[in-house]
């Protein structure tokens, strides 16, 4: 664990103003990343939390500010359902923006959900390698991971043997709700990344993020797990999911977003 680089939380009052600060900062990183590198990188989560995020990416001003002919998109995650099942990972980006944005196809490296997960996740993991070139751990630009209240993120679920993978890129997982076979990326994986930005809104999630974020992950959450020796974690919290912080905590917080009282 990488004790000396804390990690970045911000508060927000609701869902909407944590989306919109995620989706600003999306944008300048792949633009800083357009202007010198061939590709930036970003693999994705599902869940509720970033339908909004993901909406806003085809809408107004930011479907023209992300430079998309750049983005190469990956998933942290996925179902082993059909890509049109609504459980699928691959259908959420595909309804919310990818269905909208000028991403080309050769840039969308989803997981094959329609494949037996063990297949499925043999195959993520050689067009990993194929597009990170056999190095030894791919480097993402960013991750974006959401948090279940168990403290599960992408589909590394407390007590998986998964949670302990140390060679594997992506592995085959059975668990979560609704449990299902899945494929996840493993944390050799996540904890490369150059970023990761954790989306985390309502109140249900307020226990896991005090014990992750005060009580230095006490129990082992996989989400607390999550912490790159060289990249930043931030924590984009909505005030809900912030409410069983201490008033010692939210004093060191820096950016309480539009002075929550
Ligand atoms: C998924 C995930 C998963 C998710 C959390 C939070 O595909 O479901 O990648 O890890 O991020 O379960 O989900 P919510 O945003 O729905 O609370």
């Amino acid at each position: 664990m990488n004790r000396n680089r804390p990690y970045d939380v911000r508060i927000f009052p609701d869902l909407a103003s944590l989306s919109g600060s995620a989706a600003a900062l999306i944008a300048d990183l792949s633009r800083s990343a357009a202007v010198s590198r061939p590709a930036f990188t970003m693999a994705i989560s599902g869940g509720s939390t970033p339908k909004r995020l993901y909406e806003l990416f085809s809408s107004g001003p930011l479907r023209d500010a992300i430079p998309w002919a750049k983005v190469h998109l990956f998933w942290v995650d996925e179902r082993c359902v059909p890509k049109n099942h609504p459980d699928s990972n691959y259908k959420l980006a595909f309804d919310t923006f990818l269905s909208r944005v000028a991403l080309p196809e050769s840039n969308i490296h989803c997981i094959a959900g329609e494949l037996e997960a063990e297949k499925a996740a043999e195959t993520y993991e050689s067009d990993l390698r194929c597009f990170f070139r056999d190095a030894s751990l791919p480097v993402f630009d960013l991750v974006l991971l959401g948090i279940g209240e168990d403290g599960h993120t992408a589909s590394l679920f407390p007590g998986s043997g998964a949670v302990r993978e140390k060679k594997r890129w992506a592995m085959p997982v059975y668990g979560g709700v609704p449990p299902l076979n899945r494929v996840t990326l493993t944390l050799p994986v996540l904890n490369n990344a150059a970023r990761v930005l954790f989306l985390v809104a309502s109140r249900e999630k307020a226990g896991v993020v005090h014990e992750i974020l005060e009580d230095d992950n006490p129990k082992a959450y996989p989400a607390g797990m999550v912490r790159p020796a060289h990249g930043l974690v931030a924590w984009y919290v909505d005030r809900e999911a912030a409410g069983a912080l201490t008033d010692v905590m939210m004093r060191k917080i820096k950016s309480v977003e539009n002075k929550i009282a």
